[in-house]
């Protein structure tokens, strides 16, 4: 499972890796976690299909949907660096724990709930702005933590305007 979206796009977002329906479909993000992905971004304006394009950090489905192994990671990582240098995106959203591990790997031990919604700069991308959010599957395992996804979102959507219209987004329709 290559992507899903817009590879002419400004935005990338990368999850951890295809489950049964994104196997089926040959799409990233196509099952449950990326419908709820898709709706709360398009509340708030964005539409994942034109505005991004959604990638995985491990392009096969792991057997029962398990975590990721380390080696598979690393076997897929060249693609995802070739992807990233082909977009060329100024803003790169890490959905999940998975996703922050395997593209900092200086972060051994870290705590989602403290992560989600930071903003960094990372050596090895100049000129991209990461963010951290909670992965889409977790927000359905656990509701609770959904008001917190869509303030992490908002910020998103603010950086975005700012990056992909600067004018706008600093007038008072634009907000
Ligand atoms: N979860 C992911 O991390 N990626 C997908 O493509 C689907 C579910």
């Amino acid at each position: 499972v290559i992507d899903r979206g817009n590879p002419n796009t400004q935005v990338l977002m990368i999850g951890e890796a295809p489950g049964e329906t994104e196997d089926l479909q040959g799409k990233a993000f196509v099952g449950r976690a990326g419908q709820l992905l898709d709706e709360l971004m398009r509340n708030l304006g964005f539409d994942t299909i034109q505005d991004s394009l959604i990638i995985n950090v491990v392009k096969c489905r792991p057997p029962e949907n398990r975590q990721p192994k380390p080696e598979e990671a690393s076997q897929c990582l060249p693609f995802l660096r070739k992807q990233i240098e082909l977009v060329k995106p100024k803003i790169i959203l890490l959905l999940g724990a998975t996703a922050l591990k395997h593209i900092v790997t200086s972060k051994k031990e870290f705590s989602m709930s403290e992560e989600a919604g930071r903003f960094f700069e990372h050596a090895e991308y100049p000129g991209i702005k990461f963010m951290v959010l909670f992965h889409p599957a977790y927000i359905l395992r656990d509701p609770r933590k959904k008001p917190d996804m869509i303030e992490h979102l908002k910020q998103f959507i603010s950086e975005w305007k700012e990056i992909v219209n600067p004018v706008i987004a600093r007038s008072p329709e634009g907000t």
